[in-house]
């Protein structure tokens, strides 16, 4: 492998962005080292507590909220945050020019089965003259976002970034503390044959979608008249993960397995930093036949369904909606 400088590359970028970013990678350094320790850090299994969306918080959900929670707050950079294991926004430094959302730790329920989990990050400016107090500073498009990215707690940690100039890949360098550039310009291949969907899911999908992956089983012998392979982390860090390394569709549907919740994953910490990361690498990231990043919010913890990936495939699933 060719090793690039450990610095990130993002040209262009503000330089208050840029140690904003760098502000969150100091946190995210420490959650890899947490759960890189598993057992022996002491924080696998649950607390008693639930979060705002009725599920249970692991402790590591919980420290890494905290550990994220107190440096952006402590920085200066940030006016407010909005994270998926606080109830409310959380007010900053009232001058501050910049607002991040973010899921701590994505695919909790991985924690402990040592398996993939990960922190997802968008950030955005704050509107000129707001309140840090005012939740609806966040009801922005997700158009609006700055920055987006992930940190992969995997076999090796890894930084998937976006500054709107393409999306770039970067690998902890556990020796020296560095996320060193390992892939510029991710590319997503147009044409898959693999898929990410919970099939267990599959009686609660709208027919389009009960049409569109019937087909994918079907093959060679089906209408694609081509095999596909099924893929299913349970953490949509890991799935998104594996769409920008070697591209695939992935989706979390609409369904009415639960009339009062017809999606799952969120908008604000979920949705839009990974469709931010996915168009920066060429692929599609639609909900409801709009590209996720066109959506007007609503709610810091409003949900969307999800279907990214590969553009001709996320292509193809939308023409069975038509
Ligand atoms: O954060 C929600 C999440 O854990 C995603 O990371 C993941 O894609 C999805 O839920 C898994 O859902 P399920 O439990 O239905 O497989
Ligand atoms: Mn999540």
């Amino acid at each position: 492998m060719r090793r690039l400088p450990p610095v990130l590359l993002e040209d262009g970028c503000p330089r208050d962005l840029l140690s904003l970013v760098r502000t969150i990678l100091a946190a995210c350094k420490e959650i890899s080292f947490r759960v890189g320790q598993g057992e022996l850090s002491g924080v696998l299994g649950s607390t008693l507590d639930e979060n705002i969306q009725g599920e249970t918080q692991k402790k590591l959900d919980v420290l890494s909220n905290q550990l994220l929670k107190d440096i952006l707050l402590e920085s200066g950079y940030v006016k407010a945050i909005a994270s998926e294991e606080e109830d409310y926004t959380v007010a900053g430094e009232p001058n501050a020019k910049y607002i991040v959302s973010f899921d701590p730790l994505d695919g909790s329920s991985n924690i402990d089965i040592n398996s993939l989990v990960g922190t997802i990050f968008s950030i955005m400016e704050a509107p000129e003259g707001s309140d840090a107090a005012d939740p609806s500073i966040f009801m922005q498009p997700g158009r609006k976002q700055v920055a987006a990215g992930y940190v992969l707690y995997g076999p090796s940690t890894m930084l998937a970034l976006t500054t709107g100039k393409g999306t770039r890949l970067y690998t902890l360098d556990k020796t020296h503390g560095s996320f060193l550039l390992t892939q510029d310009f991710v590319s997503i291949p147009e044409e898959t044959q693999e898929f990410a969907v919970n099939m267990s899911n599959q009686r609660h999908w709208q027919t389009p979608m009960q049409n569109y992956i019937a087909d994918l089983l079907a093959g060679d012998t089906g209408p694609r008249a081509k095999n596909f392979n099924m893929r299913w982390i349970a953490a949509m860090v890991g799935d998104v993960h594996r769409v920008l390394s070697r591209g695939g569709i992935f989706t979390y549907p609409t369904d009415t397995k639960d009339p009062k919740k017809p999606n799952k994953l969120r908008l604000l910490y979920e949705a839009n930093p990974m469709a931010f990361l996915v168009e920066q690498a060429g692929g599609l990231a639609i909900a409801d036949g709009q590209p996720i990043m066109d959506i007007e919010p609503d709610a810091i913890h409003q949900r969307v369904e999800v279907i990214l990936g590969s553009k001709n495939e996320v292509e193809k699933c939308l023409s069975y909606y038509k």
